[in-house]
């Protein structure tokens, strides 16, 4: 496959990253191209065409994911469509007649059950490659964390905690990301990234969570059709894997006075490993040490040519899923459905929780 020829379902805000993203990886003669997108939302499709045009490319414009399928100009497909969306689209993919690739934005699906019926569909075709966009991974400091992490020096990791203090949620297109029903809840929507680190550094399976959460600051006065927003903006969230590591989420999103949008703290028996986003520091100690041997290093990735939204992490993602289109059979897709799905499956049992005011097991959410 000489030339990987991209078709992009949704072309709001992420969609159109994407689009930006091939076009520097092609830039880089990477071989990619977008040739089509797939949007009923005319003013996306108008900006999806102004894109295109600053890129020289020429795109052909279809209302809906199913035109797009049936079209034969694209190899593999990028899922940016509101979340809500993403399980039908997925399962019209997965069992299309002609093969596409899959880069579907996080979360999977909004339920477990749709996860699963995803994953079944795909272990049908298994000349599909399916990778979900977790791409917080690849964020230079949290990739070095990680790298610091997996090489042992921390020892055995025991606490991994995360604070996420930011700005509220975005406006979007129709509003579909204020109400629960369609983004999957807060701690779906957006934290699914976070749980999916803490699986990453502690190396283990969640095994119940208990959550603390509410909505106290933000959308309270806004109504769409007489519904006023249903989403959780601040929430605290405990999570036991099962080697026995902790992990504990700190979700503020009325915090736009923070130095930090992600503060990532793990902690070994032997020593302490920070990541701090976007000031790109890691910050490294050993209890042996104490506070004077903490060192404090810069973390940067020399392959990013394009930092968009998310400090380069999308950049990252796509190198990641290209180099598997390209080489299919031999290289797994980065981030798998599975991570997918439990990462999907904390956020259900996160949200659960808040409603029942107990702990929710992971086994209850996964049926
Ligand atoms: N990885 C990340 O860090 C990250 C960041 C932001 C958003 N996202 C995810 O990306 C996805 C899109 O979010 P966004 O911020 O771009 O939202 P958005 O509202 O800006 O854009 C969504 C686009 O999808 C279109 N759309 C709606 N239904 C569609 C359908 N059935 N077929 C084709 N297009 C359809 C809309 O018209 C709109 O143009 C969501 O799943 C979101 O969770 C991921």
């Amino acid at each position: 496959m000489e030339e990987v020829r991209y078709g992009i379902i949704g072309v709001g805000m992420m969609g159109r990253e994407h689009m930006i993203n091939i076009a520097h990886l092609r830039n880089e003669g990477a071989g990619a191209t977008v040739t089509c997108v797939a949007d009923p939302h005319v003013p996306s499709q108008q900006q999806s065409l102004d894109l295109a045009a600053s890129f020289n490319w020429s795109l052909k414009v279809f209302s809906s994911h199913q035109e797009l399928l049936e079209s034969g100009v694209c190899d593999v497909v990028i899922v940016s469509t509101p979340n809500m969306t993403h399980f039908q689209i997925l399962m019209d993919i997965i069992n299309h007649p002609r093969p596409h690739h899959i880069l579907v934005e996080k979360p999977l699906c909004t339920t477990v059950q749709d996860c699963n019926k995803v994953i079944d569909a795909a272990r049908r075709r298994p000349e599909i490659l399916v990778q979900v966009g977790l791409e917080y991974r690849y964020m230079p400091p949290v990739a070095k964390l990680i790298e610091i992490v997996k090489g042992g020096i921390l020892g055995q990791v025991k606490i991994v905690a995360i604070r996420e203090h930011r700005f509220p949620f975005l406006v979007k297109v129709n509003n579909w990301n204020r109400f629960n029903v369609n983004s999957g809840g807060t701690l779906v929507e957006k934290c699914c990234h976070f749980f999916d680190l803490m699986r990453l550094f502690a190396a283990a399976n969640p095994v119940r969570v208990m959550a603390s959460g509410a909505i106290d600051i933000n959308h309270k006065d806004e109504n769409y059709d007489g519904k006023v927003p249903d989403i959780i903006d601040n929430a605290f969230v405990i999570i036991e894997f099962d080697n026995g590591c902790r992990g504990m989420l700190d979700l503020c999103m009325f915090a736009e006075g923070s130095k930090n949008e992600q503060e990532i703290s793990v902690v070994g028996d032997i020593g302490k490993g920070e990541a701090f986003v976007p000031e790109s520091v890691v910050r490294v100690g050993m209890r042996a040490a104490g506070r004077a041997g903490v060192q404090t290093v810069k973390a940067e990735d020399k392959r990013i040519k394009y930092d968009g939204l998310h400090h380069g992490s999308s950049y990252l993602e796509h190198l990641h899923f290209l180099s598997a289109v390209k080489a299919p059979g031999d290289r797994a897709p980065a981030v798998d459905l599975h991570d997918g799905l439990l990462s999907v499956a904390m956020g259900v049992a996160g949200q659960l929780s808040i409603e029942r005011g107990r702990f929710v097991t992971i086994e209850e959410v996964m049926g």
